[in-house]
Order: structure tokens, then C-alpha cells, then sequence
């Protein structure tokens, strides 16, 4: 007899789970790296663009696979559509293994803030410390990289061993909101900053002259990755969402609070850079350690209480970076316990070795080893690390969204979709024919006509 499959177990648990896989490392640490980057105001707007008009209706593409189907992503893309599909869902699993690959390796890095803010707290923040090169010799550490990756990836493996149900929901029933709370009074301490203004003027006044193509290419592939779509993370979440919860309020409720945690930490950590002297040029030097080398500056310093908002701020980080981690690795297990037999331990044992396996060699590409730290296949982005980083969020989500969009849009019925999105528990607001219009056009335009452009238009891969 079959067991009945799992589900979330309150009416809440699935929008908690979603929003906890949707906000992690994407919002806090890549986010304000990527738009400093990009030079803010035009990049921003693009972004937003993106979430709303491609996000957003993949989004509900994506849980309403999965709710209908109630499987993961190859079982689910093959019930949905026909056998051809399960392709698309085995596309998502390579995505996901190579996110985890890097991902794992700045999850570590928020265990190591966490300690250090402890340090700070109890024996006082040294005045002279240069936060940017403290980083940098950070993770050139090849072994202690490798320790706090291992670390946080048995945390990942634990989770899954247990299950979806109860344990994910429990805890990010409590901490996102948490989470959400100490960003608000950071934000309020930021805004009051001499940069504050200049911060605001960087991110949202859209200066189109200095953009590129491969700018829109990452602001699209961003929006995949921070909403955790074209991957069927989505999907397999939704596959254990049961008819009371609405796929279109989940959707928009994960879409918004996503968006916000990201402008706060963008806006938060900007205000910091522009008035504090010396520290855009220690950011510069090392972007990708901006959550690292900007904040522990404005606790310290700043934020009233901030020593003990401090350390608390990191766990929070690496428990919003565990819920996304859970997600990613949720996908490559489920795909083995669903397509494969494989049972639960088993493929989570298996699963988690392999991904480290990969993680061990993200690690060590940060300046431990030369040969993974310099090889450059894409211009501007040297190392195994920025290349997963680059090749999974700018090409592997946006094709596999791609296919999505067109699964839902085109090959599936018409009452299957709309069945799901306009039932009993949808909102009064809410017309199936706008979403559909989306699915069908407007977003698989977006993806297709952004991706040539980068392609054909030879824009810089930088
Ligand atoms: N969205 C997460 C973040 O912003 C990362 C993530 C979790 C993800 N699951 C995913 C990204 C699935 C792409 C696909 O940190």
C-alpha cells in the first residue's frame, strides 16, 4: 500500500517553508554585492522588473506543478506535461547540486561571523581592524573553509533525514520573523547615517548609461535565484502543499517579503559603505564579502545594543541560509527517494556527500589553491567558485524557467492550471486570464529574448 505522502502540517507551513527557501544568501550576501556591482539604480529597476513580470508567474507555474502532482520535479514535469518532460526536471537537479556546491561555502562563513561577533562582544571590537583583509585571509584558510562548509552541511543533512514535515516549519515559523525584526531596526540605525542618502540615490535612481547586457542577464538569473525558481525547488515544496493553502497568496506573499529583506539589507549595508571612511575601497576589494565586511562596522558602531544584535544577527543569517540550503538539497533527495527507490537516509547520505564533494573544492578556490582560485572561462569571473556561481544562476535557472513557463503556459490544459490557481482558496482580486497571459508570453519572451541578447549580441561576459 502506498504511504501517503508528506505535507506541510499547518495552514501556513507551506508559505513559511517557501519564504524560508526564497530568502537566504541571495538576499543578504548576494544582492548587495551584485547591485554594487551593476552600479545600483538601473540594475535594481530591471531586477524588479524581473520579479515581477518573469518571477512571480513562474512562481505560481511552479507550485501549481507541484500541488497538482504531488511529486518532485522529474516525476512531477513527466505527470504534468508527458515523459519528454522529466528532463527539465532533472536539469533543476544539476542546478541544484551546483548552487549547494558554493552555497554551503558562504553558509560556513556566517558560522565563523557568528563566533567572531561572540569574540567582539565579550572582549570589545578592536578599533583598528581592517574588516576587508580579515576577510580576505579568511577564506584563503583552505581547511577552515573546508571545516565550516563540512559543518554546515551535516546541519543540511540533518534537517533532511528528518523529513520536510515538522522540523523546516517549526523553525522558520519563528526565526524568519525574527529575522525580519532585527533588519527593520538596522535598517531604521542605517537611515540615519551620513551615506543614507547617497545609499537611497545609488539603489534606486535608475542611471541606464552604464549598463550592459550581461547586467540584465543578471538581474534576470538573480530573480530566479532569490525566489529559488527554475530549479523546482518550488515545485517539490508545492507537492506537499495540501488544497487549503492558496497558490496565488503563498505566491505573492514569498514574492514580497523576498523582495523587501533584499532592498533592507541592500539599503542597510549601502549606508554603511558611503559613510564610513575607507570602507568602499575595503568593499571593493572584495564584493562578495560585503555582508562580512560592512556589518560588523555598523553593529559595533552604530546600531544601538549592537553587540548584542550582532552575533544574533549571523545565526539568524545562517538559519535563513539553512532553510534555503534544506531546499536545494530537498530537490536532489527527493529525486532519488521519488524516480529512484532510494530510501530517505540513504539518498540524503548520498546526496550530501556528493554535494560536498563539490563544496570542498568551492572551498578551496577562494585563494587556498591557486589552480581553482585563478582559472577564468568567464571573463571577470575567475575561480570554481564565481564560475558555478555565474554558470547556475545565469543559465541553468533562466533555461530551466524557460521550459517551465512553456510547460504551464503551452503543453498543460487549460483547466489543469486554472483548476489550481482560481479554486476556492484563491483571493477575490485574482484573474487567471492576467496570469496566463504572463505564462504563456510575456515571461518566456523575457527569459528567451534576454538570454539571445547576451548570446548574440556577444555581451560581455563580464
Ligand atoms: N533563494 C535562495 C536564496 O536567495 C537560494 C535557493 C534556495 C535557491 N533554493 C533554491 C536558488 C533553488 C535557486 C533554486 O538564498
Amino acid at each position: 500500500m502506498a504511504i501517503s505522502r508528506e505535507h506541510w502540517g499547518s495552514r501556513l507551513g507551506f508559505t513559511m517553508a517557501a519564504a524560508g527557501s526564497a530568502i537566504g544568501l541571495g538576499n543578504l550576501w548576494k544582492f548587495p554585492y551584485i547591485t554594487w556591482h551593476n552600479n545600483g539604480g538601473a540594475f535594481v529597476l530591471i531586477y524588479l522588473v524581473c520579479i515581477a513580470a518573469v518571477g512571480l508567474p513562474i512562481m505560481m507555474a511552479e507550485i501549481l506543478i507541484g500541488r497538482r502532482t504531488q511529486k518532485s520535479p522529474v516525476g512531477a514535469m513527466k505527470a504534468a506535461v508527458g515523459p519528454a518532460w522529466g528532463w527539465v526536471g532533472a536539469w533543476g537537479v544539476l542546478a541544484g547540486f551546483v548552487i549547494l556546491g558554493y552555497y554551503t561555502v558562504v553558509a560556513g562563513w556566517t558560522l565563523s561571523y557568528f563566533a567572531k561577533c561572540l569574540g567582539w562582544t565579550f572582549n570589545g571590537f578592536p578599533a583598528d581592524v581592517e574588516l576587508g583583509s580579515m576577510f580576505t585571509g579568511f577564506v584563503a584558510n583552505g581547511s577552515l573553509q573546508i571545516v565550516l562548509s563540512a559543518i554546515f552541511s551535516l546541519a543540511t543533512m540533518g534537517v533532511i533525514y528528518f523529513g520536510v514535515g515538522h522540523g523546516i516549519e517549526r523553525v522558520t515559523r519563528i526565526l524568519m520573523p525574527a529575522l525580519f525584526a532585527i533588519l527593520l531596526l538596522l535598517l531604521v540605525s542605517a537611515l540615519t547615517m551620513s551615506g543614507a542618502g547617497e545609499a537611497l540615490a545609488f539603489i534606486f535612481e535608475p542611471r541606464f548609461a552604464h549598463m550592459r547586457w550581461a547586467g540584465v542577464l543578471e538581474a534576470l538569473g538573480h530573480a530566479f535565484f532569490t525566489l529559488s525558481l527554475g530549479m523546482g525547488a518550488m515545485i517539490t515544496y508545492g507537492s506537499y502543499m495540501s488544497r487549503r493553502d492558496s497558490v496565488v497568496t503563498s505566491s505573492l506573499t514569498v514574492v514580497i517579503l523576498d523582495t523587501l529583506i533584499a532592498l533592507f539589507a541592500t539599503v542597510i549595508m549601502f549606508s554603511v559603505i558611503f559613510s564610513v571612511p575607507g570602507m568602499r575601497e575595503q568593499v571593493s576589494k572584495s564584493t562578495a564579502g560585503m555582508l562580512f565586511i560592512t556589518m560588523p562596522k555598523l553593529f559595533y558602531t552604530v546600531v544601538p545594543m549592537g553587540n548584542v544584535l550582532a552575533p544574533l544577527f549571523y545565526v539568524l543569517v545562517a538559519f535563513a541560509a539553512l532553510t534555503s540550503t534544506i531546499s536545494l538539497l530537498e530537490v536532489i533527495v527527493s529525486y532519488f527517494i521519488d524516480e529512484r527507490g532510494v530510501g530517505r537516509v540513504k539518498a540524503t547520505t548520498l546526496c550530501g556527500l556528493a554535494t560536498f564533494v563539490l563544496t570542498v573544492f568551492c572551498a578551496l578556490s577562494l585563494g587556498s589553491s591557486s589552480t581553482l582560485s585563478g582559472f577564468e572561462w568567464i571573463r571577470g569571473k575567475g575561480g570554481l567558485f564565481a564560475t558555478l556561481d555565474h554558470i547556475a544562476s545565469n543559465w541553468q535557472l533562466p533555461t530551466g524557467g524557460f521550459f517551465i513557463t512553456l510547460a504551464a503556459g503551452w503543453f498543460m490544459t487549460r483547466k489543469s492550471t486554472e483548476a489550481e490557481l482560481a479554486d476556492e482558496s484563491a483571493p477575490g482580486w485574482f484573474r487567471y486570464g492576467a496570469w496566463r497571459f504572463f505564462i504563456r508570453y510575456i515571461a518566456p519572451l523575457a527569459v528567451a529574448s534576454i538570454i539571445a541578447a547576451v548570446i548574440f549580441f556577444h555581451a560581455d561576459f563580464s
